[in-house]
């Protein structure tokens, strides 16, 4: 058996304006999931995953390719974690040309489904990367990232950026603009972060997005904004300048929600964040629920938001050095 893992990621800057080749800066945060792949006498897939989230549900899976799950919580969200893993497979089975391999595949993660910390990433490029380390295959660290965008790409119906597989292969701090993907120099961030124990359906939030852009000019103006604020952002991220960071990333939050992407709990998150002094406050990922990223070197965030209503969880995150880990 093989086993990796790859790290989660919160957004500084610069989600959704992506997918529209706008820039945006990610940051690996040491949240990982861990995978391991071990081949089959046939070819059938097997999929077990455990514990597929920081707060709650934790949902054994005992789904095969064949045969629908066997869960009775957050399907929605555990078949799209299946899809990912299917989609991985498949990349595996292309790049090693075994087309008829079968696996199993047992899945840990402390990173929850579909809150924006880049669940389905860090789960994409660990499984390709223990898939194809069991046939016999390293892959260089930008094509493990390439076939990861690649897996997300097809799972979202063909709407997805580089940005969280990319950051989940290579870990750090990572810019990426369009296909132009590249780390970072970070300081070390002190990243807080606040889940309302819900997820979005990114897929959707995509192309909510998408339909809002192409309607009204305000929204393709907001998504141009959007890329002002990341290249500033960059800017006060190799200075280490956190108040200018915290501005920067309120005003990205405000240009989020005026894109229909944020809710009442990622509102009152922000806000709590903000009122206890935080340097500043955003959404992270699609949005809709899930969670926030806020910057506060003092613990009063992390407190003001554990008394926070909607707010089921709040943690501080170190940013994760290194991307995908081979551990066996
Ligand atoms: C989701 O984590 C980030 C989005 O920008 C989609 C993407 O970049 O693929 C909303």
């Amino acid at each position: 058996m093989a086993v990796s893992s790859a790290p989660g990621k919160v957004y500084l800057f610069g989600e959704h304006a992506v997918v529209y080749g706008e820039p945006a800066v990610p940051c690996a945060i040491e949240l990982r999931a861990r995978v391991g792949v071990e081949k089959r006498a046939d070819s059938k897939l097997r999929i077990h995953a455990e514990d597929l989230s920081l707060d709650g549900f934790t949902v054994e899976y005992g789904g095969t390719a064949d045969g629908p799950p066997d869960v009775d919580v957050s399907e929605t969200l555990l078949t799209a974690a299946m899809g990912y893993v299917d989609g991985a497979i498949e990349q595996v089975r292309d790049v090693t040309g075994e087309t008829d391999v079968g696996f199993d595949v047992t899945i840990e993660s402390d990173i929850p489904l579909g809150a924006g910390l880049g669940s389905s990433a860090a789960v994409a490029v660990a499984a390709i990367d223990a898939g194809t380390r069991e046939l016999g295959t390293t892959l260089e660290i930008n094509e493990l990232a390439e076939r990861a965008y690649q897996t997300e790409y097809e799972v979202q119906g063909g709407q997805a950026s580089r940005a969280d597989t990319f950051c989940s292969a290579t870990g750090g701090a990572v810019r990426v603009e369009g296909d132009d993907c590249r780390s970072l120099e970070a300081p070390d961030l002190p990243i807080v972060i606040g889940f309302d124990g819900g997820a979005g359906d990114t897929g959707e939030l995509v192309a909510g997005v998408r339909q809002l852009r192409e309607e009204y000019d305000f929204a393709a103006d907001t998504v141009d904004s959007i890329g002002d604020i990341v290249r500033k952002g960059e800017n006060a991220l190799a200075v280490g300048d956190l108040e200018e960071l915290g501005r920067l990333m309120d005003f990205n939050h405000g240009l989020l929600s005026a894109l229909g992407v944020s809710s009442r709990s990622l509102d009152s998150m922000v806000w709590a964040a903000r009122d206890a002094g935080a340097d500043g406050a955003k959404l992270t990922g699609a949005g809709g629920g899930g969670c926030i990223v806020a910057l506060d070197s003092t613990d009063e965030t992390e407190t003001a938001l554990s008394y926070t209503p909607g707010c089921k969880d709040a943690f501080r995150a170190e940013l994760a050095e290194t991307g995908v880990k081979r551990l066996e």
